[in-house]
């Protein structure tokens, strides 16, 4: 297992958890270079990580084919025995401490990351149970034929994850990976490497066997494109942008056409009709953006609203965007923290901009909360238009942009006129109306009456540009799998 160099963020309110962070302390990089990570609360360094390069992932892949191949103790194990190692016993066990860490890196306010730590256990809970599940088929084929199927890992799997879900994306990813038998070598966001690690470290103490888990912490354009175009790796996980999705498949293609699965960004619909409850409703699409501070691939962040009831809707999202606590991350009143960097900070403040000035109407918001950290207040655009940059572009940020529509088949059009396709809402009292919508919509994921309903049992992915293949679920394991056809001569059919 490849591990970190951390240094320790010297202050008090933190002390105890920096000296079990101290235990992660094991191997310096290849490269012996360092980077900050930084609290986006308050922009200070809370460690130094270790930068990994080229050099490092081919030392991590090495590692990784080794515990793959033929003979090792990896590929011998029965499968039950694999899921009983899956680590989400112990993210249990230490779930308020990686929340912290979480909170700490990430900026997200504690009760959210605790929830996202817990369904990080759920998630690998699932796949855990999925180990010893997985066959193929039996086939009457033609000729004397007896033809079976076997499904079997790909192999040394290259996993990339984003900062928003630092720990999620992991369990995300780890969770099929180790339930159909693959090895990985995985790199968290570099704004976010303290979780990984972490898990990295629960890898260790569960008795996987050396190789099979690999963390590598550094950036993209080194270490993540050295896992991309590494032709010991047979398959390619990534979440992030749509721009760095077209890097990992040109890498693909111009190494050894690695399998690439993508998750990528969005543009989400979430549509409300005039049958609804408008509070109800407006409190469905406040979470549907607001959550996690608008840094979610599926926010709801075109919202919808029929024209008979598009100004009381506006009033109660006005309000709710008004009562969120901004703040301290680790206040348990905070509903929304700070945006995840500096640079994520000034394009979302951009976006606003380009919005006052496209003529959309501010309700609320608009501009940077205190002088310290990357808070920016929670935000309502409402006289919003289709052709603004605000309703076209992934913000990444806390800003609700209201639209307005009168017919089924104009939102219909209106909806799916963007290259993404990740996700979207219908919220109507009539199930004929919203299986209507539901239907139509170009997009991996649709919620009636609700929204962000992922679980770890239903599959999820794009739509167009938002991406290829599925996670979670059942379809999920798909991406981690080979189907190997065996077929055997015999002399008689009977
Ligand atoms: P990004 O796509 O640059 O970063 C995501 C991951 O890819 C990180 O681990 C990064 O180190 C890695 N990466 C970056 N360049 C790479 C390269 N050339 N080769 C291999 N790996 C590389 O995303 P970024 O810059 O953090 O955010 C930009 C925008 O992307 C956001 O404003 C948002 O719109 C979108 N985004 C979408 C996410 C999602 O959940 N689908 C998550 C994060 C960002
Ligand atoms: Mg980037």
């Amino acid at each position: 297992m490849e591990a970190n160099n951390i240094m320790c963020y010297q202050t008090d309110k933190y002390l105890t958890f920096c000296s079990r962070l101290k235990h992660l302390l094991t191997v310096v990089y290849v490269s012996c270079k360092q980077f900050p990570t930084i609290n986006p609360a308050d922009g200070t360094i809370i460690a130094q990580i270790s930068e990994g390069d080229k050099a490092d992932v081919d030392k991590a892949v090495a590692a990784a084919s080794q515990a793959f191949s033929r003979g090792s103790k990896w590929r011998n194990m029965d499968a039950s025995a694999r899921g009983k190692l899956m680590i989400f016993y112990l993210i249990a066990r230490d779930l308020e401490y990686i929340a912290t860490l979480e909170t700490l890196d990430n900026g997200k306010a504690y009760s959210n990351a605790i929830f996202d730590i817990e369904c990080s256990i759920d998630t690998i809970r699932y796949y855990a149970g999925w180990c010893d599940k997985i066959f193929g088929d039996t086939i009457p084929a033609d000729g004397n034929l007896v033809s079976f199927t076997r499904k079997e890992p790909v192999g040394v799997v290259g996993q990339i994850i984003p900062w928003n879900y630092p720990f999620l994306m992991l369990a995300w990813k780890w969770g099929p990976a180790l339930a159909t038998g693959c090895t990985i070598v995985l790199k968290p966001a570099e704004q976010t490497p303290l979780t990984a690690l972490y898990a990295a470290a629960l890898a260790k103490e569960a008795g996987f066997p050396p190789g099979v888990v690999n963390v590598i912490t550094g950036y993209g354009p080194t270490a993540g494109a050295a896992i991309a175009e590494h032709s010991g790796i047979q398959k390619v996980a990534f979440t992030g942008s749509t721009e760095v999705g077209r890097l990992i498949m040109t890498a693909s293609s111009k190494s050894n056409l690695k399998r690439v699965s993508l998750e990528l960004g969005g543009k989400s619909p979430l549509i409300i009709f005039d049958d609804v409850d408008v509070k109800e409703a407006a409190e469905i699409a406040y979470n549907a953006i607001f959550s996690n501070h608008g840094q979610n691939c599926c926010a709801g962040s075109r919202t919808f609203v029929h024209a008979k009831i598009y100004d009381q809707f506006v009033t109660f999202a006005k309000q709710l965007a008004l009562e969120t606590k901004v703040g301290d991350p680790f206040d348990f009143e905070t509903q929304q923290g700070p945006q995840i960097d500096q640079e994520m900070f000034a394009k979302v403040l951009g976006l606003i901009k380009s919005a006052k000035e496209e003529g959309a109407v501010l309700e609320t918001g608009g501009e940077r909360q205190g002088n310290v950290g990357y808070f920016i207040k929670p935000t309502v655009f409402s006289n919003v238009t289709d052709n603004m940059r605000i309703a076209k572009e992934e913000i990444f940020g806390p800003v609700q942009c209201i639209l307005k529509f009168e017919a089924m088949d104009e939102v219909i059009e209106r909806a799916n006129n963007t290259n993404y396709g990740l996700a979207a809402g219908v919220l109507s009292k009539d199930i004929d109306k919203a299986l209507v919508f539901a239907q139509a919509v170009q997009a991996g994921s649709v919620w009636i009456n609700c929204y962000d309903a992922v679980t770890p049992q239903t599959p999820f992915g794009g739509f167009k540009q938002s991406g290829i293949g599925r996670e979670l679920g059942a379809e999920g394991l798909k991406e981690y799998l080979e189907t190997k056809t065996v077929s055997i001569k015999v002399s008689m059919r009977n």
